[in-house]
């Protein structure tokens, strides 16, 4: 039973799950975050220092929780950030993400370390769709990226603009976690001990990231870890002109992800980006960095009139969703929130923890007397 996502109810639970079903290196891996984790844990206590004030008797039987970003209307204003390497934390991978963002209509985001293509995924969902563009040394591989998003129908790209290098993730280092994973003393009592994931690893469909394999052997058949990964092969030239030459290249919805000043979210306006993430990557980049929902009202006064803002990281529970759109968020996105249900169970997982998210969305509208998300505002809130 203990091993049930029935007896999961929110993503703590699915935490706990996630640690029992995964070899410690994976578990790491998706759990930690840079240097001392304070800007991981400030992600989410940002949220409980603001109180919720509800109004009451409003007629709240019929509620709407619709929103629309990047062109795209979603039934929920929540969606599936991308994430790297899915398919090491369950067999499924991306493939069970993808049918739980079908299932409930929300953007589902793939990272350019996915495991399951572009191509593929273009084919099977028919969703939103965002891919998230690390620009890389090699010119040609960008192009290539951008090229089978155009062809596969993808709705937006989201260039990830706070991965300049790799973020200094300890736990990493203590487990040894590299991609692919590799097999070796420290690690190999945690693969004995997790049969189920070892054996799927082993003789499930091989692992791969087929954006990168024509380009680089880094990540699919040579050893690395992410921090090095990101530190070698990512082109930490890249300026505000490079932004424009995607767009160009693009010629779609494209968002920031990871701007967190005023500045950048202005500039992003300029280049012709058509969101912004508020996003400090989960804690895993910079330590000490303010968490988004900090630092959402200063841009939403700022920009949220010229561009869609959606708040990244942190979200745990549907109350920390309406305490972002009531600073004046478009939508709110996050990873944790779904990749522990994956690793618990795959697509039912991820429909499990998707689910319970929304319902809480919908049960905390109705107590806050609230219609529609354009009822939600600065006046819902006090900050203690
Ligand atoms: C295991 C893991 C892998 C991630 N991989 C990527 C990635 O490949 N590209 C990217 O832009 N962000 C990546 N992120 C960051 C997420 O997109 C998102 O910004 C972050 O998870 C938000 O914080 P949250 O986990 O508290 O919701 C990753 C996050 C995690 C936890």
């Amino acid at each position: 039973m203990l091993n049930s996502i029935k007896n999961c109810f929110n993503t703590e639970d699915f935490r706990k799950l996630a640690k029992r079903k995964l070899p410690f290196p994976v578990f790491h891996y998706i759990d930690g975050a840079a240097d001392d984790e304070v800007t991981l844990r400030r992600n989410t206590q940002a949220f409980e220092e603001v109180d919720l004030i509800p109004n009451v008797l409003k007629g709240v039987e019929n509620i709407d929780i619709s929103t629309e970003i990047m062109g795209k209307k979603i039934d929920a204003p929540l969606f599936f950030s991308p994430t790297a390497l899915q398919r090491l934390f369950h067999y499924e991978g991306e493939l069970a993400v993808g049918k739980a963002a079908e299932k409930f209509n929300t953007f589902f985001g793939i990272s350019s370390l996915a495991t399951v293509s572009i191509k593929e995924i273009g084919n099977r969902f028919s969703c939103p769709k965002l891919f998230q563009l690390y620009i890389h040394k090699d010119k040609g591989l960008n192009e290539s990226m951008i090229e089978k998003c155009k062809i596969n129908n993808f709705d937006a790209i989201a260039i990830t603009v706070d991965t300049i290098v790799g973020g200094n993730r300890e736990r990493d280092l203590y487990t040894g976690f590299t991609s692919p994973p590799k097999l070796d003393l420290k690690s190999f009592l945690s693969f004995a001990f997790h049969p189920d994931w070892t054996l799927n690893y082993l003789f499930r469909k091989k692992f791969e990231l087929p954006e990168l394999q024509d380009f680089v052997q880094e990540g699919t058949n040579i050893n690395i870890s992410i921090g090095d990964y990101f530190s070698t092969m990512l082109d930490q030239s890249i300026t505000w002109d490079s932004i424009s030459d995607i767009k160009n290249k693009w010629g779609g919805h494209l968002c920031l992800k990871g701007i967190m000043s005023v500045e950048d979210a202005k500039k992003a306006i300029d280049v012709g980006a058509t969101a912004i993430m508020v996003s400090n990557h989960g804690g895993r980049q910079l330590d000490g960095s303010r968490s988004p929902f900090d630092q959402l009202a200063e841009i939403v006064d700022a920009v949220g009139d010229k561009i869609d803002v959606i708040c990244d990281g942190g979200i745990r529970r549907g109350t920390h969703v309406l305490k972002a759109l009531s600073l004046g968020a478009k939508a709110c996105s996050g990873g944790r929130m779904y990749l522990y249900a994956l690793a618990g169970s795959g697509h039912k997982g991820v429909e499990r923890a998707y689910s319970l998210i929304q319902d809480e969305i919908i049960r905390d509208m109705k107590l806050m007397g609230c219609r529609s998300l354009k009822e939600l505002n600065r006046n819902n809130l006090r900050f203690r």
